[in-house]
């Protein structure tokens, strides 16, 4: 079976590789502590259960339209006006499988080969992976631990080019914990006023889990974007739900029936059943997310304390999200096979494929090499491009007379009296 070269570009999230071997590992009768996967350790709260078990004896069996229950839309925009404290109607929700299909449809909406998509670095993996997969262009947003994780607008700003179709934005972010403050929010939104052509995504997934009182800050809340702005959340992450597959996107207007064909296509619409979960959770007691924010709070306190604790070790303290940061070096010199100093920390780059590195900027034009990236002799030659990381080499741009070979044009003859100008490919005549 033939793979499309797009496969190719298409990465993973580790995380989801090492959660089977460890079932694999319990399965056998072995002890394993979860620290791999992103998921709250609690059960979903019963009432939520008890919806979704009272829709299934009620026949709530079937299909349902494409863009999620009107009852669980009107739910949705009621609940992100009350917390975003703006107007959202429910023709502008769709409810998703998940978070993460928002990703995919947003990333192959509005992005093709030629165009670059700005992600956050270190940040959820499956954004650079679904960007390569696109054909576009990854362009990192360096994160740094100096800055609390928090994205610079200023830098943002200086990467958009006349390619840039869209920015990925995550706060509270995975894996950092990192929350980017208000006056750089600001200051992005103020800079994007002179940049009509680039659209946004906020991953909002976290928006409840913050600490240190702090309040969630989202990009809906800047009217002056609305109409390129989508924005990711779900009941996941705030309702440990994350086996039932149930997310949502607040879409501009003119997105929510190109999104609607992408759903239609792909999924036909989310299970009846968990969307009535959904619609519990919603407007259900909030209890149990408070308790469990309170509980990943505590544990965040000993966790980092512990970590910095520890000899030659290091841990950032997360503003938001039930994750943190933690290493023990870092610069590139520092770091092992296979590692890339990233945001402060060595972090593993996995290559999957040559030439398909993910998790750290000198990817681009690289190959796999034992774990590590290292660069693509090929691409650099007049007749061969690279694209996320991928070589290809073209004939065509070597001409009438030359075949593209390890990235330069080799003349393959030309009718006598001409010979092959290598610049070009072309065949010119002897004068
Ligand atoms: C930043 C971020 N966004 C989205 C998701 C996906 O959430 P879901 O399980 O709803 O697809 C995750 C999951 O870990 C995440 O960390």
């Amino acid at each position: 079976m033939k793979l499309s070269s797009a496969m190719s570009r298409l990465g993973t999230e580790t995380a989801f590789e090492v959660l089977v071997r460890a079932r694999a590992l319990e399965a056998q009768g072995r002890e394993v502590v979860h620290l791999e996967i992103g998921e709250p350790d609690f059960d979903t709260p019963s009432n939520i259960i008890e919806a979704a078990c009272k829709a299934l004896h009620g026949g709530y069996t079937h299909y349902g339209p494409a863009a999620g229950l009107p009852a669980l839309r009107e739910a949705v925009a009621a609940e992100v006006s009350r917390s975003r404290k703006i107007k959202v109607t429910p023709d502008q929700v769709v409810v998703t499988p998940g978070g993460k299909p928002i990703m995919f449809y947003t990333i192959l909406a509005l992005a093709e080969k030629g165009d670059e998509v700005m992600y956050p670095n270190p940040g959820f993996p499956i954004y650079e992976s679904v960007i390569k997969y696109s054909g576009a262009t990854p362009v990192p947003i360096a994160l740094k631990e100096k800055d609390g994780f928090a994205f610079s607008a200023d830098a943002i700003l200086s990467q958009i080019t006349a390619k840039t179709r869209l920015i990925i934005i995550n706060s509270p972010a995975n894996p950092t914990g990192g929350v980017t403050p208000k006056e750089e929010v600001d200051k992005l939104v103020a800079g994007l006023l002179k940049h009509p052509h680039v659209a946004l995504l906020s991953d909002e997934i976290y928006s409840q889990m913050l600490y240190g009182g702090r309040k969630h800050l989202s990009l809906l809340q800047y009217p002056e974007i609305r109409d390129r702005l989508i924005m990711l959340d779900g009941w996941s992450k705030t309702y440990a739900m994350t086996g039932w597959r149930l997310g949502y996107a607040v879409w501009p207007d003119a997105a929510v029936e190109h999104v609607t064909r992408l759903c239609i296509n792909d999924h036909s619409c989310v299970n009846a059943a968990t969307q009535y979960a959904g619609l519990a959770a919603l407007q259900g007691p909030q209890d149990a997310v408070l308790s469990m924010v309170a509980q990943f709070d505590k544990r965040r306190e000993i966790i980092v304390r512990e970590l910095n604790a520890l000899p030659g070790f290091r841990c950032a303290d997360a503003a938001g999200a039930p994750i943190c940061a933690a290493g023990d070096c870092c610069n590139d010199a520092n770091c092992g096979v296979g590692e890339a100093c990233l945001g402060g920390y060595c972090t593993a780059v996995e290559c999957f494929v040559d030439g398909d590195c993910t998790g750290a900027d000198p990817c681009t034009l690289a190959t796999c090499s034992n774990g590590a990236c290292s660069y693509a002799p090929a691409c650099e030659g007049e007749c061969a491009t690279c694209d996320g990381g991928i070589c290809s080499s073209d004939d065509t741009l070597c001409g009438l007379c030359g075949t593209c070979d390890a990235g330069t044009c080799t003349p393959v003859g030309c009718p006598e009296g001409f010979s092959c100008y290598a610049e070009t490919g072309e065949c010119l005549g002897i004068a």
